[in-house]
């Protein structure tokens, strides 16, 4: 498996974490990938609720938990370690600085254009901006936003397909179209990215997402033109992943057709494990009192049928009756927990299995 360099960085397996809020991925599984030879993944989604011992202000527990976490993760590894951020979080600009101030490696931001992320960079922030987009037409109007505004060119691009758990840059009636399928979509993206790269002799590497889950998928998306990919849902059945058992636990029990997708109240669609909670929202029986962190940005209280961050500290303990879990179509396939030194072995080994030397 070929690695992959963004930059000055080397990346000795071309496989990212894919960031998973709240609290799935944090310096845990993040610090164990990055010691295998991918892109460890933190993600900055509710740390404010997680930290609240540190403050009782959200914004401010939310700046000092992903500092902590940083620190946790540099602790364990000297691999490479990313910050995902959702473009859609009202804290978006706090965990953009925090990560650019303490200096890791890349930032990936998603569920939403980061048309201003370059303004964040300073004189020397030796952080690489990586966001993710779902479909040809972003990726061009980010690079010509981006190299317009800030003279500044994305250091690689994330295609999420429609295969991936949590939020989807979709609409309902494109998921299960062809034409919007991650194999359609690279190929796409990457002939998207060539005249960038050509007139500004740099290169852009493609990262596919969304249904990745053997060395065999990694093997075949990037024969068509992928330099690496980014996997979340094979990552949550390990012993480093940031969850409780309970919700690891979730993904094992699942059955294919109890992976759905749901209406969240960001405004994107989702896929999750159906659960009695998902039930109950639609029977109608859910409705938010308040608003209490205001952590969402499109997220309306007088429409939510519920607290979109509430539901996943729930379900992150593993109350389903309070909540849901978050997953990609492949979830159903997971049957034991392992480590994610065993996860990085049978993703080589399905790798070059897939086609054995003649
Ligand atoms: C439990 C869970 C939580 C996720 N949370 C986030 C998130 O906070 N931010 C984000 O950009 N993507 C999130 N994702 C998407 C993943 O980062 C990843 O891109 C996607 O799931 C890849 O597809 P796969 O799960 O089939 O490998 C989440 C996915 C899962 C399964």
């Amino acid at each position: 498996m070929k690695g992959l360099r963004i930059g000055d960085l080397a990346i000795a397996v071309p496989v990212f974490q894919g960031g998973m809020g709240v609290g799935i991925s944090l310096s845990g599984l993040a610090s164990a990938v990055a010691n295998e030879g991918g892109v460890g993944v933190i993600s900055s989604a509710g740390l404010g609720l997680l930290y609240k011992n540190l403050s009782a202000n959200y914004l401010e527990a939310s700046i000092l938990g992903l500092k902590e976490e940083i620190k946790r993760a540099r602790e364990k590894t000297v691999g490479v370690i990313g910050v995902n951020v959702m473009v859609a979080m009202t804290n978006f600009a706090d965990m953009i600085r925090t990560s650019i101030a303490e200096k890791v490696d890349v930032i990936i931001a998603g569920a939403g254009l980061p048309l201003d992320l370059p303004s964040f960079l300073k004189k020397g922030s030796v952080t690489k901006l990586i966001p993710i987009v779902s479909s040809a037409r972003a990726a061009k109007i980010l690079c010509e936003k981006w190299k317009s505004a800030y003279d500044y060119l994305p250091d690689a691009i994330i295609v999420e397909g429609p295969k991936a758990g949590g939020h989807l840059g979709f609409r309902e009636d494109q998921i299960e179209n062809k034409d919007f399928s991650l194999e359609k979509l690279v190929p796409e993206i990457v002939s998207e990215l060539k005249p960038f790269e050509e007139k500004y002799n740099t290169n852009i590497p493609l990262i596919a997402a969304g249904g990745i889950y053997t060395g065999k998928d990694i093997r075949d998306i990037m024969d068509l033109g992928a330099s690496g990919v980014q996997m979340a849902t094979r990552f949550v059945t390990t012993d480093e992943c940031d969850a409780s058992p309970a919700f690891k636990q979730s993904y094992i029990d699942a059955e294919e057709k109890d992976i759905e997708i749901i209406k969240s109240p960001v405004g994107m669609p989702g896929r999750a494990i159906f659960s009695n909670f998902i039930a109950k929202v639609r029977d109608g029986k859910k409705q938010p009192k308040a608003c209490p962190f205001k952590c969402i940005k499109t997220c309306d209280i007088s429409k939510s049928p519920y607290c979109i961050i509430v539901a996943l500290m729930n379900s992150l303990k593993g109350n389903f009756e309070a909540g849901y879990a978050f997953a990609g179509s492949n979830a159903f396939r997971a049957t034991s927990i392992s480590s994610v030194k065993e996860v990085f072995q049978s993703l080589k080994k399905e790798y070059y299995d897939s086609r054995p030397l003649k």
